[in-house]
């Protein structure tokens, strides 16, 4: 079996572990605690091959610890990582500029030919429906554009719906598969 080692940075709190969760337990937690340091999971998904066979990949997850002071030990997670998920929340303007520093560090430190990165717009639920607009901090064309001429992938996801989870590692692993 085919398998791929994957990170996810981001700044504390915008929820890169229920975005896991929701990947490999399909659960949500309203009250998640912060991680300590960083945590491991795995999941397989189905790709499809040339010939449109099925194929199975397995992921290696790497979920780090956004808070500050675990800052210096991302680089033993991301070291030898085939892909990289990059979370900020849409509702919070600063998340996105965190993203930014951690896509330039690996730009830096890994090279995005060895690398593929994938900017994540975590808790879009919370600015759903005309009443909520007001929410969003971050519009989905300026950081699609960003990702677009830094050569990333991009989307938008909730953790806590569900909506484009699954998309996003299913993308990553056909990606993976095909190059
Ligand atoms: P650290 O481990 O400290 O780096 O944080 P994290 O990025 O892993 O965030 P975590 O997954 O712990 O989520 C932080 C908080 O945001 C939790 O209370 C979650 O329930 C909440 N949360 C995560 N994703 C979503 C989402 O898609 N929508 C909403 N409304 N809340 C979310
Ligand atoms: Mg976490």
């Amino acid at each position: 079996m085919l398998q791929f080692k994957l990170v996810l940075l981001g700044d504390s709190s915008v929820g890169k572990s229920s975005i896991v969760h929701r990947f490999v337990k399909d659960t949500f937690d309203e009250l998640r605690e912060s991680t300590i340091g960083a945590a491991f999971l795995s999941q397989t998904i189905k790709v499809e091959s040339e010939d449109q066979q099925e194929v199975v990949i397995k992921f290696e997850i790497w979920d780090t610890a956004g808070q500050e002071r675990y800052k210096s030990l991302a680089p033993m997670y991301y070291r030898n990582a085939n892909a990289a998920l990059v979370v900020y929340d849409v509702t919070q303007e600063d998340s996105l500029n965190k993203a930014k520093a951690w896509v330039e560090e690996l730009k830096n430190k890994v090279g995005d030919e060895d690398l593929v990165i994938f900017l994540v717009g975590n808790k879009v639920d919370l600015c759903e429906g005309s009443d909520n607009e007001d929410k969003r901090a971050v519009a989905a064309t300026l950081a699609k554009q960003y990702a677009e001429d830094q050569g990333l992938m991009f989307d938008e996801v909730s953790a806590k719906t569900g909506h484009g989870v699954k998309e996003v590692f299913q993308a990553i692993g056909q990606r993976l598969y095909d190059t």
